[in-house]
């Protein structure tokens, strides 16, 4: 036991014989709680990103109960705070504009109100990195509930996965092989339960990373959303929250640089999404911690892919669970970690697990691949670095020179794709796609291929843009280019017909224009107007990071002077 009830931070609010400790006990009765039922009780905000717009969180509504069930048993008092939801799926132009804006809102409530911890509950893409950036500024202990992948998709039958399969079935619906009737029926059966997309995209390797990173019960992240151990899981995490204040271990004691690492490690070892770079190196820099493009490098060289997993491999995030889930892929990857550093439940190296499937968590001996399916590049059209998944890439692509094609935000290449001249050499560019020309980075790194290309059964192209790609996507793509284009990066600079060299053994992506004609155009280039010239868009582009950075506010990344209100 590290703190007594007079230490807690809540006592601040309630304890004492002043005017205003009694009306913050007043108002606790107005709720319906009796003194005996908190006064000296660590108060547990459950921060819940439940909406009825968020079909991956529609469970947390019900599940937010059993998190307090747990607070209460363990002798809290929890607090449910609803704040905002960010739902993949409908929010546009991307929720990524306002992943900050939720990182905030988290910091600010943990900060005005009496909280002593906190138990976070999120898991549809942007939501766990924004809440446990938030808890990461506010400091404070801290226990991440992952919503959960919804079940299997199903259509007479047939197991569906999210993102993937639905484009598959689309292509067939529009080359006449599959009815209306048909695609009606898979409308009913591509997400058939609560939870989030049940391949190994976004969420499931945010959720992945958190639960490594020691913030969330070991096991939690893969636990389907709808199982009766997710009720469960729910409740032990309410528990710990409520233990942990009285151990006075707070989120940043376990999020250490060890932790990061081990992340990382694993995140590469899921075959995890390219936004997961972004996420992390964003929520190191809250913790303090320094974490680069350089360290997903170089642990890139040597960690091979385990997970079996949809996109990049054959099953699901159900399986996954049944074949051991993440405690067994880490049980895989023991000595390249740090089992003795501190989680949520205790010492990491004591959560690991058994592998049930190595079908679906194959053994080091047999991987999905031998390195992890990332690399890090960089060259005078990348000074400040840009990433690729090159094991979802055509291999004869990864040393490839040719013109380039450039397009200038989405509107232009969606317009101009079908009909520009190309060629497979082409290398397709869109600049002004990144953190602020996007704004907020929109999902469209993996740039389309031209029409009259497909027919010619090209699949693959080399394409570069400052923008970031789903985690169910694939292909030759050169993402998250830094600096962007919006702000003078020299993707800025590049024409039609400019040489283009990616060679990514080297990790070099090079334009071939001399130094003195990148000079002159740099003379003429003209800054774009900001879209936003109001509102929270505006104050999203003027403080926003680039990718290297990981897209924070650099005024919630820095450190600096931050005082609590004294509520007395
Ligand atoms: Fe929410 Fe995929 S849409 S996790
Ligand atoms: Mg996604």
């Amino acid at each position: 036991m590290g703190l007594r009830p007079e230490d807690l931070r809540s006592h601040r609010w309630f304890g004492g014989e002043g005017l205003r400790a009694f009306s913050h006990r007043a108002r606790t009765r107005q709720l319906g709680i009796g003194a005996e039922e908190h006064l000296g009780k660590p108060v547990i905000g459950v921060l819940n990103t439940w909406s009825g717009i968020n079909p991956c969180h529609m469970h947390l509504r019900e599940r937010a109960q059993e998190v307090a069930r747990g607070v209460w048993q363990a002798g809290g008092y929890p607090v449910e705070f609803p704040v905002s939801t960010l739902s993949e799926t409908f929010q546009k132009p991307t929720p990524m504009l306002y992943r900050n804006m939720l990182a905030m809102e988290v910091e600010e409530i943990v900060r005005s109100y009496p909280v002593d911890g906190v138990v976070l509950m999120g898991g549809c893409d942007k939501t766990t990195p924004a809440l446990v950036m938030g808890a990461l500024s506010a400091d404070v202990p801290a226990v991440f509930v992952p919503a959960g992948p919804m079940l299997r998709g199903n259509w007479r039958g047939r197991t569906l996965g999210s993102g993937t399969d639905m484009w598959r079935y689309w292509d067939d619906k529009r080359a006449g092989v599959l009815g209306d009737h048909e695609w009606a029926e898979l409308e009913n059966g591509l997400a058939r339960s609560p939870g989030t997309c049940m391949t190994m995209g976004t969420a499931s390797t945010m959720t992945a990373a958190v639960e490594v990173l020691g913030l969330s019960l070991p096991g939690a992240s893969s636990v389907p959303a709808v199982d009766s151990a997710h009720h469960r899981m729910a409740a032990a995490s309410g528990r710990r929250a409520v233990e942990l204040v009285w151990e006075d271990t707070s989120v940043r004691q376990i999020a250490t640089a060890e932790a990061f690492q081990d992340a990382v490690t694993v995140v590469l070892a899921l075959g995890g999404s390219t936004n997961a770079v972004i996420h992390l190196i964003a929520m190191a820099r809250r913790a303090g911690v320094p974490l680069s493009l350089d360290d997903f490098d170089r642990l890139a060289r040597d960690t091979p892919v385990l997970a079996d997993v949809q996109p990049g491999g054959r099953f699901l995030m159900e399986d996954f669970h049944h074949a051991g889930g993440l405690r067994a892929l880490t049980a895989r990857l023991a000595d390249r970690l740090h089992p003795d550093r501190t989680t949520v439940a205790g010492r990491f190296g004591d959560g690991l697990g058994e592998v049930h499937d190595p079908e679906v968590i194959r053994p080091l001996d047999r991987p999905v691949a031998t390195e992890g399916g990332l690399a890090v590049l960089r060259g005078n059209l990348a000074p400040a670095g840009a990433v690729i998944k090159h094991v979802a890439a055509a291999p004869e692509l990864l040393r490839h020179t040719g013109p380039a094609l450039v397009f200038h935000g989405y509107q232009d290449l969606m317009h101009r794709i079908d009909t520009v001249d190309a060629t497979p050499d082409s290398v397709i560019v869109l600049a002004g796609a990144g953190p602020k020309g996007g704004p907020g980075m929109p999902e469209y790194g993996m740039l389309p291929i031209p029409k009259k290309l497909l027919e010619q059964g090209v699949r693959d192209m080399v394409r570069i843009s400052d923008a970031r790609m789903s985690g169910t996507s694939y292909g030759a793509c050169v993402l998250h280019v830094a600096p962007e284009a919006h702000v003078g990066g020299p993707l800025a600079l590049v024409r039609d017909g400019d040489l283009i060299t990616l060679d990514v053994p080297a990790r070099v992506l090079r334009l071939e224009v001399s130094d003195g004609e990148l000079a002159r155009r740099r003379a003429e280039w003209v800054p774009p107007a900001p879209v936003f010239e109001r509102g929270y868009g505006a104050l999203y582009q003027e403080h926003v990071t680039q990718a290297d950075q990981g897209c924070d506010f650099e005024f919630l990344a820095r450190d600096g002077r931050n005082p609590v209100a004294d509520p007395g």
